[in-house]
């Protein structure tokens, strides 16, 4: 009886111990990178401005430790060298630990950007940043910087990535509605054995600065999570940007009764969210407000960069999408010459131009002709001027005057996947190199269709539509038949809007449109992929028959790595594996619909057979995700 209570007595020392660290640490460890923490120009030194430096310093300090404030502005406005200063810290921080973290932060700011008259500084616990003009509406998603921790040897990875995938989804669902901007949520993880014990735990934090909107804080932390994606399996990441700050670690950094209870503002499915979305795309008032906005805030950043050198380092450049003149595309595609033409999309012509001399970009010209067809490229630029993944292709700004539509997109030196498969580029693709593309193409669906705000149909998902960047990673590009998803998921849509081959029959025939589509597509695009061959036009004797029923004949045969692409060096791969990847693929050009897996089941599938050693370690998740999912 006695030993049974020294070991409680232990155990809730021991408990305290933890809560305590937990609780009693400022966080100072350091994640803004060098070269981005600096910016603006020289002031000069002994300077007014760094008197008024100190100045906002003392009152921020007033204010988080007098009155206990977690978020606080200060300005020496009237100044002939005006100072705005901004500071947070996590709320779940004490009031000295806030205080401790803000005194390492204003120590370090003034040893890093000595004479700098624009500076930030970003700590797990906390962030300070001063500028000498305002700032604090600003979210600079763009100049976000992401910091990945830890290592892959979390166990169960599988079910891991998509429960710290949910909980991140759901902190930046929930953290915009929640009144301080701030939430810390955890998850548990379970392995799926018999006895269902959880496996490990993931603890998450959103937090926007108090003087942002909603709307954008819902959209900084949208990019955030979106930046976070390439972090895990790992076992921590955080992604922190001018307006907020998202974070994710299997070591907790909160104590538990400071838990945010988010469930009331997580809205079961996002369908009034699509609601919202598709009445605001169709709003031309709404759309007016857009336009003018854009052009208010187009105008501003011009200004600023002429009249204002704390520009130079880009800063503005790097907000939101940019309005190109007319004359400005038509001279850097020189008239939208042949000679520039680089392919050709859904609804136009793409050309390859030069910017001020030095920015190379795509520029999409749009046939728009209709009323209807104008209103399709204004809800296009809507919707992809907020998708940022890394394997979706980045619209960097429009032009909506002059005698066409045109969209500007990132320029990707290395074109179209197709060239690489069976065009003139064939066979310099490497098996790794081949996965790592299946792999990417899958996280860019599953971000368009369960992971941004609103699910994104493709559509027209084919290998001449991935683009390859410079260390070949594949980005998904033309959206110009993307469109919301109806809340009646599989109505009939009025208008057959892919490519023959690659399309799915349900679609093809009756016009039947769910994400499914898009999973069909992708089955397609990776059996080009592992074979090398255009699914409509197969090499020799196979003439008479499509890629994909060829596909499925030698897999019934147990032929199927016949398939595999001549050109890959068979020491490349293991045949198991790739008779796995065959199988992936031919699961996604099932039929009924309903046999075809989500692109997020597919990612699992991917990253669980992709490698041998991968498969060993997770069968214990992929068993539990097959089982739950
Ligand atoms: C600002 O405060 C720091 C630290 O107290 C001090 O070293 C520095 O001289 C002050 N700068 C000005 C311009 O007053
Ligand atoms: C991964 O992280 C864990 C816990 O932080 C550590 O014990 C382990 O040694 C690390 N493994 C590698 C390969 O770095």
């Amino acid at each position: 009886m006695k030993r049974w209570w020294k070991s409680i007595a232990v155990v809730v020392l021991a408990v305290t111990l933890v809560i305590e660290s937990v609780m009693s640490d400022p966080q100072t460890n350091k994640l803004s990178k060098p070269g981005r923490e600096c910016s603006g120009f020289d002031a000069g030194s002994p300077s007014e401005f760094f008197r008024n430096v100190n100045a906002t310093f003392a009152d921020l300090r007033r204010q988080l430790s007098v009155q206990k404030k977690h978020f606080a502005t200060a300005e020496q406005a009237s100044s002939a060298n005006p100072v705005y200063t901004l500071f947070q810290c996590r709320d779940y921080l004490s009031t000295a630990d806030c205080v401790a973290c803000f005194n390492v932060a204003t120590v370090d700011i003034r040893n890093i950007c000595k004479l700098n008259n624009g500076a930030r500084v970003i700590y797990d616990g906390c962030f300070l940043r001063y500028e000498l003009r305002t700032f604090y509406t600003e979210i600079e998603l763009g100049l976000s910087s992401e910091e990945c921790r830890g290592n892959g040897t979390v166990p169960a990875q599988a079910a891991y990535t998509l429960v710290a995938v949910q909980l991140l989804k759901d902190l930046a669902e929930a953290t915009p509605k929640i009144k301080n901007f701030f939430a810390v949520a955890k998850r548990q993880v379970f392995d799926g054995g018999p006895s269902a014990k959880a496996s490990v735990t993931v603890y998450g934090l959103a937090q926007c600065t108090g003087t942002v909107s909603q709307g954008d804080c819902g959209k900084c932390l949208w990019g955030g999570y979106s930046n976070l994606q390439g972090c895990l399996p790992q076992s921590g990441g955080s992604s922190a940007a001018g307006g907020c700050f998202l974070r994710y670690s299997v070591t907790p950094f909160f104590a538990d009764n400071d838990i945010t209870n988010i469930t009331p503002y997580l809205q079961g499915g996002s369908s009034s969210n699509k609601t919202a979305i598709i009445a605001g795309g169709v709003g031309a008032i709404s759309l007016l407000l857009l336009l003018i906005a854009l052009l208010l805030w187009y105008r501003s950043s011009q200004k600023r960069r002429t009249d204002n050198r704390g520009d130079i380092l880009g800063v503005t450049k790097l907000q939101g999408p940019t309005i190109y003149k007319y004359k400005d595309l038509k001279s850097a595609t020189k008239n939208f010459s042949e000679e520039c033409k680089i392919g050709e999309g859904g609804f136009g012509d793409v050309y390859k131009g030069i910017i001020s001399n030095e920015n190379i970009v795509a520029v999409k010209k749009l046939e728009v002709r209709t009323s209807k067809e104008k209103a399709d490229f204004e809800s296009e630029v809507r919707l992809i001027a907020n998708v940022h993944h890394r394997n979706i292709i980045r619209l960097l700004g429009c032009s909506g005057k002059g005698p066409v539509q045109i969209l500007v997109y990132e320029y990707m030196e290395n074109g179209s996947l197709d060239t690489f498969l069976y065009g003139n580029k064939r066979g310099t693709l490497s098996w790794k190199q081949r996965i790592d593309i299946i792999l990417g193409i899958a996280r860019g669906l599953a971000y368009l269709h369960e992971q941004f705000h609103v699910c994104i149909i493709h559509r027209d998902v084919k290998s001449s539509n991935i683009l390859l960047d410079d260390d070949f990673q594949p980005k998904i590009a033309d959206f110009g038949l993307a469109r919301l998803l109806p809340t009646d998921q599989s109505h009939l849509t009025t208008r057959f809007a892919g490519t023959l081959g690659y399309t799915a029959p349900e679609y093809a025939i009756n016009g039947h449109l769910s994400e499914k589509v898009d999973t069909y597509g992708f089955g397609v695009v990776v059996l080009e992929i592992l074979s090398g061959q255009n699914c409509n036009k197969m090499k020799n004797e196979l003439l008479t028959q499509s890629l994909l029923e060829y596909a499925w004949k030698s897999y019934n045969n147990g032929t199927h790595e016949d398939l595999i692409d001549g050109t890959i060096d068979s020491g490349e791969y293991n045949v198991e594996n790739a008779k796995k990847m065959i199988e992936i693929a031919l699961k996604c050009t099932q039929s009924p619909v309903s046999l075809r897996p989500t692109m997020s089941e597919v990612v699992v599938m991917l990253v669980n057979y992709a490698s041998p050693e991968q498969q060993k370690i997770n069968k214990d998740s992929v068993k539990y995700i097959e089982d739950d999912v």
